[in-house]
């Protein structure tokens, strides 16, 4: 496994992050725990130092799981532990909340629920157009002085929302979408955060396991994803024309799908560790090969290309599907 220190922090993580959105039975249906734990086991075992996880993943259970695993394994040291903080779901209807209190109250939460005294990184899970920014740093500041909270990072901001953070408290890292399905960020984001040697950790690098190419044309989605863009029909069958193109691009890497569209990601500079979603011991072993190299500059190119035709193919469909009037 490789390391890279996140942004300007002394935090050295693999370069491959466990992600726990998956116990969030909402998302994800009902996700069994033994092989969940086996998976955070599996993934010590292949050099994974770093896990993501959010307050609001089950509404605590996230947290719970891995809290309670990692305390009676005796574990906690060996992982970087990332979580978030901005869904309060304490009432009925969840909503963003980063006033003071709040951001106090639920590291709190999270603390007890992680079963820890510290926090490595603490992110807010994205923009709240009701906080003032001076706010969230006074909390930040507060947790820091504590020594709850090693460093903070921020997901799903864009740039001027990282400067206007920024003036508040050290952003160490962003926690954005990227992968081969959803580029926005390479324009700016990206540079942004290379200039500034802000790290950088994407979410969803398998596009929600679509690109790992391993669902049948026939397959059916039971869970979020049944009513997500790419996920059905056409459009389905369109990204998995595309992936069709890339099998052998990955055989001759040696690599499966899922293993390239990582090395993808990971081959960028701007990128500290991609966040892989991970439910079963499967999902983690082998992954860190993807990390073992780069792309090749061209290929890297050739491949973006590929996924980029598909896309825009799975876009026509898409607009077509929704232009016909119902019915027909
Ligand atoms: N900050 C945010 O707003 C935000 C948003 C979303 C996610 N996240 C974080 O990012 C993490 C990853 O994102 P994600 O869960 O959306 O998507 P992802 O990592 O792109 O996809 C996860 C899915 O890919 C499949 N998978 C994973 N590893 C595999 C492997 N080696 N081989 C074959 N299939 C594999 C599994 O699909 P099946 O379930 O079909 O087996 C898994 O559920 C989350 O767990 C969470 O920590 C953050």
């Amino acid at each position: 496994m490789e390391y890279r220190q996140l942004g300007k922090t002394d935090l050295v993580v693999s370069r491959i992050c466990f992600g726990c959105w998956q116990l969030s039975p909402k998302f994800w249906g009902e996700v069994a725990i033994e092989p969940w734990h086996e998976a955070l086991k599996a993934a010590l075992d292949c050099g994974v130092n770093f896990v993501d996880t959010a307050d609001a993943y089950g509404d605590g259970y996230a947290e719970s799981s891995l809290g309670e695993y990692l305390a009676a394994q005796k574990l906690r040291e060996r992982f970087i532990i990332a979580t978030k903080f901005y869904w309060n779901f304490e009432g009925k209807q969840r909503h963003p909340d980063t006033r003071y209190e709040y951001i106090l109250r639920e590291c709190e939460a999270s603390l007890a629920r992680l079963k820890t005294d510290y926090i490595d990184l603490y992110q807010i899970h994205a923009f709240d157009p009701l906080t003032v920014p001076e706010e969230v740093g006074a909390a930040f500041g507060r947790l820091k002085k504590e020594g709850k909270v090693r460093w903070f990072g921020v997901s799903n901001l864009n740039v001027e929302q990282m400067r206007m953070y920024g003036r508040h408290f050290e952003v160490s890292s962003l926690q954005p979408p990227y992968s081969l399905l959803s580029r926005t960020i390479e324009s700016s984001e990206l540079p942004y955060c290379r200039a500034e040697r802000i790290g950088v950790i994407p979410y969803s690098p398998l596009y929600r396991g679509l690109l790992t190419g391993k669902y049948a044309r026939d397959h059916v989605f039971t869970d979020s994803r049944s009513s997500a863009r790419y996920f059905t029909g056409t459009p389905f069958q369109a990204i998995m024309d595309g992936l069709d193109e890339l099998r052998p691009i990955a055989a001759d890497l040696g690599l499966d799908l899922a293993q390239l569209a990582i090395r993808w990601i990971a081959t960028h500079p701007a990128i500290t560790a991609p966040i892989v979603g991970i439910k079963t011991p499967d999902h983690i072993t082998g992954i860190a090969k993807a990390v073992e190299a780069p792309l090749p500059v061209d290929l890297w190119h050739r491949v973006a290309g590929i996924v980029a035709a598909a896309r825009q193919a799975a876009d026509e469909a898409a607009d077509r599907a929704a232009r016909k009037p119902a019915g027909v």
